[in-house]
């Protein structure tokens, strides 16, 4: 079916798709076509430019955006969206001063998202996460990578994945996943033994059923040392499995140097880096991945996402959505912290949640900007009289239509 975009306001982040990450500098020119249309043939981008150099033709649809703003569809490239239960006592305790990894030690935290899980059907854990599929697409975003991790038995990791792999085939947005089997030691068994298994058992099973694209680890004081976490990236590489890595969230403690070292293709949270870890990366093509999500919850630090920009980084931003330390897939608010906390500016805001979020997933060739040739997965705002506004009012849902693979998303 073709589908006709026209008298668009602006059109964001049209043109020829970057042959490399966005970074630095290059992070505050948003590109934008005002007074644009878009023609989209079967499902992908065909051609846009302004209005007046549009050539007659016949679509199925049309759609007048008159006022309204199109940008591609955002990339969350970082979520664990499978989960069993909400944690919102958690919430209530942090609320009364106990910290994050505080609770963690009193086997709340992703232990007790893990028991719930264990306890929880594969088809229920498809249910609920396919109601936050809806939620986050109808917001916007139109790729997202799914992590395992509350499962930490070989059995219950799997069933997370297996049930990643069934929305993948069940729906519209570009699915990634990720094994993060090394989450979190099970108390019922001894470390050694855990770590024996996540190399030995979980990391070759899951490659064995093609279950993941990439295999993570939280690198965190109270979780996997540096050496565990490197250890558990090259077996996973062995196995097909690229790296990615939580580090630096609570603690400085050697996480970027990992990611750096075994060539991860991103490096995500980072509160607490400093300016070594902005000079490994800068000598690196690990993509620095920022959650504000998360900080905000947690009531942290927010990462140095000026001082990294102004490095000549690239960045990228995610939700992080989980039950525990960002429980939002709510790409538009991201956007919204990154600017008013870690002072991005819109534009680059708006880069960092799509085509740098696509390289983030290896998905540049496919997603992230309006390219001829790629998928279109875009969404058209409600009227708003600039893109700036839409960071600026932080909470509306200005989002008003989804469009992914050419067709207007209308709920699962
Ligand atoms: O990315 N940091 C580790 N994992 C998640 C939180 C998991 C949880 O609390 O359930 C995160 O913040
Ligand atoms: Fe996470």
């Amino acid at each position: 079916m073709d589908l006709l975009v026209e008298h668009i306001k602006g059109l964001v982040l049209a043109g020829e798709s970057p042959s490399r990450i966005v970074s630095g500098s290059a992070m505050s020119k948003l590109p934008v076509i005002p007074d644009a249309f878009l023609l989209i043939k079967d499902g992908k981008v065909d051609s846009f430019g302004p209005m007046k150099q549009k050539v007659a033709h016949r679509a199925e649809k049309v759609i007048d955006a008159s006022g309204r703003f199109v940008f591609p569809s955002f990339v969350d490239s970082h979520t664990h969206i499978i989960f069993a239960g909400s944690r919102e006592e958690e919430f209530v305790y942090r609320i009364q001063g106990f910290s994050y990894a505080e609770i963690a030690k009193k086997g709340g935290g992703i232990l007790n998202s893990a028991k719930r899980l264990q306890n929880t059907s594969e088809e229920q854990l498809f249910e609920s996460a396919q109601l936050r599929l809806n939620e986050v697409i109808a917001m916007g975003t139109g790729a997202i990578e799914i992590k395992s991790g509350y499962g930490l038995t070989t059995q219950d990791e799997l069933k997370m994945l297996r049930v990643a792999r069934r929305l993948k085939e069940t729906n519209p947005v570009t699915i990634k996943t990720t094994f993060l089997g090394a989450h979190a030691i099970p108390t019922e068994i001894s470390r050694p033994k855990y770590l024996d298994k996540v190399l030995n058992e979980m990391i070759p099973m899951v490659a064995d059923e093609g279950l993941a694209d990439y295999c993570d680890v939280f690198c965190e004081e109270g979780f996997f040392t540096t050496e565990e976490s490197l250890a558990i990236l090259e077996q996973g590489k062995k196995y097909g499995l690229k790296p990615k890595l939580h580090a630096n969230q609570l603690h400085n403690s050697g996480g970027v140097q990992v990611g750096v070292q075994c060539q991860a293709i991103s490096v995500d949270h980072l509160e607490t880096i400093g300016d070594d870890e902005i000079d490994c990366l800068l000598n690196s093509d690990t993509i620095p991945t920022l959650l504000p999500g998360a900080a905000f919850f947690l009531d942290m630090h927010f990462p140095p996402a000026r001082k990294m920009i102004d490095a000549g980084l690239p960045v990228a931003l995610a939700t992080d959505y989980n039950p525990g330390s960002a429980p939002s897939g709510n790409m538009p608010l991201v956007m919204s912290l990154a600017c008013a906390k870690m002072k991005m500016t819109p534009s680059e805001a708006i880069i960092a949640a799509t085509i740098n979020g696509a390289f983030a997933l290896e998905l540049q060739h496919l997603l992230g900007s309006i390219s001829p040739g790629k998928l279109a997965n875009i969404f058209i705002t409600k009227p708003i009289p600039s893109i700036d506004y839409f960071p600026y009012a932080f909470g509306s849902s200005l989002v008003e239509t989804t469009i992914l693979n050419g067709q207007i998303f209308t709920g699962q």
